[in-house]
């Protein structure tokens, strides 16, 4: 395989890891998924993310509690939380004597979307290295607690957490939706799109129940549906408020 086909093979190979054998993560390799985090697209080169690597087991159990009891966390050999963080150019700016202007949702976006492709280029190397993991949201249920136990500084804001370390499972790959529904030429459209979603609903229906040996009836629109049908971490936004982001 030529290199850039182990690359594309690498990408769409994705699935989430969710079990781990016990083997640890080699401090060599770590300082190098770090490296492909660092040279991650960045808007303006701001660079608005920190990588917390925890491995203290204690820690990572009081993770796992906060994120909604995600066994994963305290199984996995080491987890890692990514900070959204404007800490450093608060200080920059003051050096600077300047004003630091972070009040509109625009630099909220700025610095979850460099976390995240940080984040995704992280994975990518992990994989590369035979390792698996998964991002966890969960990080975010008790967003203040996780600040104090992890020492965060104003102006940063836990974004994700991800689980790493030698796969100890080999799930299934979840299907995605379908291409014609995602993707647009010239214009967004939306003919046909209730078909593409019917595709979509036949194959994650199928998926769910032959994964289950047809113990599960589920679909990708009733799981969306729950999703949106409740306000979800209410009490992040004045936590990101207090963090110093008026998101006026
Ligand atoms: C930002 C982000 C947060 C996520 N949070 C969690 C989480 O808290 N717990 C979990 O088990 N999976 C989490 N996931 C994994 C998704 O559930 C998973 O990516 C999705 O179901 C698709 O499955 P796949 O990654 O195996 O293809 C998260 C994924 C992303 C991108």
């Amino acid at each position: 395989m030529s290199d850039g086909e182990v690359i594309r093979t690498l990408i769409q190979s994705h699935r989430s890891i969710r079990r781990f054998k016990s083997e640890p993560v080699p401090q060599y390799i770590i300082d190098d998924l770090v490296e492909s985090a660092r040279w991650a697209p960045s808007s303006h080169n701001v660079q608005a993310y920190s990588i917390i690597c925890i491995r203290d087991q204690d820690t990572k159990k009081n993770l796992q509690e906060l994120c909604g009891n995600q066994s994963y966390i305290g199984q996995c050999p080491v987890f890692f939380v990514f900070v959204m963080d404007f800490y450093r150019h608060a200080l920059v700016s003051e050096r600077h004597d300047s004003a630091f202007e972070v009040e509109e949702v625009e630099n909220l976006l700025v610095g979850a979307v460099d976390t995240a492709l940080a984040s995704e280029n992280f994975l990518l190397a992990a994989r590369s290295y035979g390792l698996g993991g998964v991002m966890i949201g969960g990080i975010r249920n008790q967003a203040a607690e996780v600040a104090r136990l992890l020492k965060l500084p104003e102006w940063t804001v836990p974004v994700m957490g991800m689980c790493i370390g030698y796969p100890g499972q080999d799930p299934w790959q979840k299907p995605r939706i379908g291409r014609e529904a995602i993707y647009h030429e010239e214009h967004y459209e939306t003919h046909n799109l209730e078909q593409h979603l019917e595709a979509y609903e036949k194959t994650s229906a199928e998926y769910y129940w032959k994964r289950t040996n047809g113990q599960r009836i589920d679909s990708w629109s009733s799981q969306m549906a729950s999703y949106f049908a409740v306000k979800r971490r209410a009490e992040l936004t004045d936590f990101i408020k207090k963090q110093g982001f008026p998101l006026k």
